[in-house]
């Protein structure tokens, strides 16, 4: 037994190995459970009782041996990985791919630059908010269905709160900590209840804009609006603007522009009227300058609010609006040259 032992402990010495599988098999062959070393210790049961002392010792130092020499194997190994691999430092690096921006950026952007020429500065705002913010300070009556949780994703019952449906949150917001004059754009991300399809998404994003000070007129704004139009979608747009409600405007309009396909003729984009939809404005409601503690015999101001995915549909005609969050590459990539 002692000689058995004798000879695997040189063995072990002098096992060589430089790869991982290698060292595996030697391990297999020595160490595992059908290896040498279990063998040997099996027939530990058969030394005369008065050797089993010696064995023992040496049994255990050739398991310890075994032990220590796989492990030296492996980490040499480890070491002449690190010291082989030749990193270059100095390779040019691989290229780097720019991205391109979303075409809702690009839209975004250019709502805000053009806006931004007139004065107006940027407010943004939370989109998880309370009633007060989206609804009741702008004037919705308690029975608005714009109030109902069809239309609206709430997030607590009472108090109410809720994804915002729509950007005029912030005007509120800015409202109730600055005196006028106030001159705002709001860009943002807002959500409805909507079935999802080409023509409608559960969020979507707007741009509105809000300028109050003296002597602010509904020709103001209709100047603000011809410019905006104008600077969007070319110097031979034409505006038009339609009555309609708001609860936070009054009078309030909605604003189409010269259909920019057929240039006004008519075509199937505008269902042959010349004219599309745009946008939605009007003249700040004094409930509403009331509510954020503004003066309305001082002062009066106009409003307006557009979808930029729907700007974004007019200038790049994409057909479905799921395409904007669906991530495609194929689509964001056709974006390259705008910017
Ligand atoms: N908040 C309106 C909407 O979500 C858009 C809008 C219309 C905003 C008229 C305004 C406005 O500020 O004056 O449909």
């Amino acid at each position: 037994m002692i000689d058995r032992i004798n000879k695997l402990l040189a063995e072990i010495e002098g096992l060589k190995a430089s790869k991982a599988d290698e060292i595996e098999v030697l391990r297999i062959k020595y160490l595992s459970k059908k290896g040498e070393v279990s063998a040997l210790m099996n027939d530990f049961r058969t030394v005369a009782a008065e050797q089993k002392r010696e064995v023992g010792i040496k049994l255990n130092e050739l398991k310890e041996k075994a032990q220590e020499r796989i492990n030296q194997l492996k980490e040499s190994l480890e070491n002449s990985q690190t010291v082989d691999e030749t990193i270059d430092l100095t390779r040019t690096a691989a290229p780097i791919e720019l991205g391109t921006r979303h075409p809702l950026s690009i839209v975004r952007k250019e709502i805000c630059d053009i806006f931004r020429r007139l004065g107006f500065s940027i407010a943004e705002g939370p989109e998880i908010e309370d009633d007060w913010h989206v609804f009741s300070s702008l004037n919705f009556a308690e029975d608005h269905p714009a109030r109902d949780m069809q239309d609206t994703f709430f997030i607590a019952r009472s108090p109410e709160i809720v994804l915002r449906t729509h950007t005029s949150s912030v005007q509120t917001r800015v409202m109730e900590k600055q005196q006028p004059p106030i001159r705002i754009i709001c860009p943002g991300r807002v959500y409805r209840n909507e079935a999802i399809s080409y023509r409608a998404h559960c969020f979507f994003h707007q741009v509105e804009a809000l300028y109050i000070d003296k002597n602010v007129s509904f020709a103001d704004l209709k100047q603000a609006l011809l410019f905006v139009a104008k600077e969007l979608f070319g110097a031979d747009t034409k505006i038009r603007l339609r009555p309609s409600y708001f609860p936070f405007t009054e009078p309030s309009a909605e604003m189409d522009i010269s259909c920019n396909i057929c240039g006004g003729k008519g075509c199937p984009f505008c269902k042959h009227t010349g004219w599309v939809e745009i946008l939605g404005c009007g003249m700040v409601d004094p409930n509403v300058l009331e509510n954020c503690g503004i003066d309305s015999k001082v002062y009066t101001g106009y409003a307006l609010g557009m979808g930029v995915e729907r700007i974004t549909n007019l200038k790049y005609r994409v057909k479905d609006l799921r395409m904007f969050s669906e991530n495609d590459q194929r689509f964001l990539d056709q974006f390259e040259s705008a910017y």
